[in-house]
């Protein structure tokens, strides 16, 4: 049986940005999929989940390019009141002169909105693109999975699996008709969704999505081992709320009759997308060989898994944070501290097992176009 609560969630503060390299990488992937606009004077541009805006200004500088001369851009950076709106601040400050050359006489003006996404977050009908990088992967809430004790660790996985995916069928749904609320007919919606391979056709295989979470997970259980962490506290943690669509999953939501009606699927593509540290570290690997380098061999070996790790916990160490808290109680304020450490076991289990991992995740990413009202 499922039942569901509400989730907080928000990337790691002051970390993200320097931290987000595979969600950079799933950014670039989209780029050759953005509408161009140009004969278009205004224009408004929500990005639906933005965390500290590190991996808003590509995209952003693409479309404004296409703008004609003269032109003006509404720039909307939405996330969830937890986000980290103090950095989002500063890189927005940075970036906006760069993304609208004064030379064009282009201008941007930027807002940002602290409300979550499972709500309509800007007026009606107000908005031209709609853009939504590794975002709508996350649950309105998270479900819970009650089980007997006695059931096997299986049973648990596949009970899991079912009570995320129906619940982020229901959630997509949602979010694709708030977003039609808010995007005028005509408009776009571009989305890169986080996910599992799509279907085989029985004949291809395809790699599997390697989130690089291994290593994270035989730390956590090594802390158990060390006594640095609850058994009761691992389990809550295999609740994440996000849930890791195929592209089957993405298209179910897209085919149900509600979405349907409200949106015109323009393109939909799994594409698999590499850590960007992964071809670096092959090189690096490979002049270690060829030099009979070992003191290089080890080091190419800790700053990939460094910079796995460093990622994951950027973006997830909000939840563990925040299962600890509800575990040990609100007087409890070591959640730095059981990150660092975290980071450090996991680092050191990334070296010692999984060198030869390599972290690729698939996409699915959608461009729709608002039907007419
Ligand atoms: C992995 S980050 C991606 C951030 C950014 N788009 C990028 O590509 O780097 C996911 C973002 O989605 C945001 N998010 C998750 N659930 C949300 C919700 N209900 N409303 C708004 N933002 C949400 C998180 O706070 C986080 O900033």
């Amino acid at each position: 049986m499922a039942s569901t609560s509400e989730t907080r969630i928000a990337m790691r503060d002051g970390y993200y940005n320097e931290n987000c390299f595979i969600q950079n990488a799933a950014v670039k992937g989209a780029l050759d999929i953005l509408p161009a606009y140009p004969d278009k004077k205004s224009l408004t541009i929500v990005d639906y989940g933005c965390a500290q805006g590190a991996n808003s200004t590509e995209p952003l500088k693409a479309v404004l390019a296409s703008l004609p001369a003269g032109a003006t851009a509404s720039l909307v950076f939405e996330d969830t009141p937890f986000n980290d709106f103090s950095t989002l601040a500063k890189t927005i400050s940075a970036s906006l002169p760069t993304l609208a050359p004064a030379e064009r006489n282009i201008t941007a003006h930027a807002s940002m909105v602290p409300v979550g996404f499972f709500q309509q977050v800007v007026p009606t009908a107000s908005v031209d693109l709609g853009v939504s990088w590794s975002s709508f992967n996350y649950l309105s809430h998270q479900p819970t999975v009650a089980l007997p004790a006695t059931a096997a660790p299986a049973e648990f996985a596949a009970a899991r699996q079912a009570a995320f995916a129906s619940a982020a069928h229901a959630d997509l749904v949602h979010l694709l008709q708030l977003r039609a609320a808010e995007i005028r007919s005509g408009g776009h919606l571009v989305v890169a969704l986080g996910g599992t391979a799509p279907e085989g056709d029985g004949e291809t295989d395809m790699p599997p999505s390697t989130t690089g979470f291994m290593p994270l997970q035989t730390a956590l259980m090594r802390m158990v081992g060390g006594g640095q962490l609850a058994l009761g506290e691992l389990m809550q943690f295999a609740l994440f709320p996000s849930h890791e669509r195929s592209p089957g999953e993405a298209r179910a939501a897209l085919a149900d009759p509600a979405v349907a009606a409200l949106w015109r699927v323009d393109s939909l593509q799994p594409r698999l997308v590499v850590h960007p540290a992964w071809e670096p570290y092959q090189a690096a690997l490979g002049r270690a060989e060829a030099g009979q380098d070992e003191a290089g061999r080890k080091e190419a070996v800790r700053a990939y898994a460094e910079a796995v790790v460093v990622n994951l916990v950027a973006a997830s160490g909000w939840f563990w944070a925040d299962t600890l808290r509800k575990c040990r109680g609100p007087e409890w304020h070591g959640e730095n501290a059981f990150l660092e450490e975290f980071t450090r076991v996991a680092i050191d289990e990334c070296v010692e097992k999984f060198a030869d991992m390599k972290v690729q995740i698939w996409y699915t990413y959608i461009r729709l176009e608002r039907r007419g009202a």
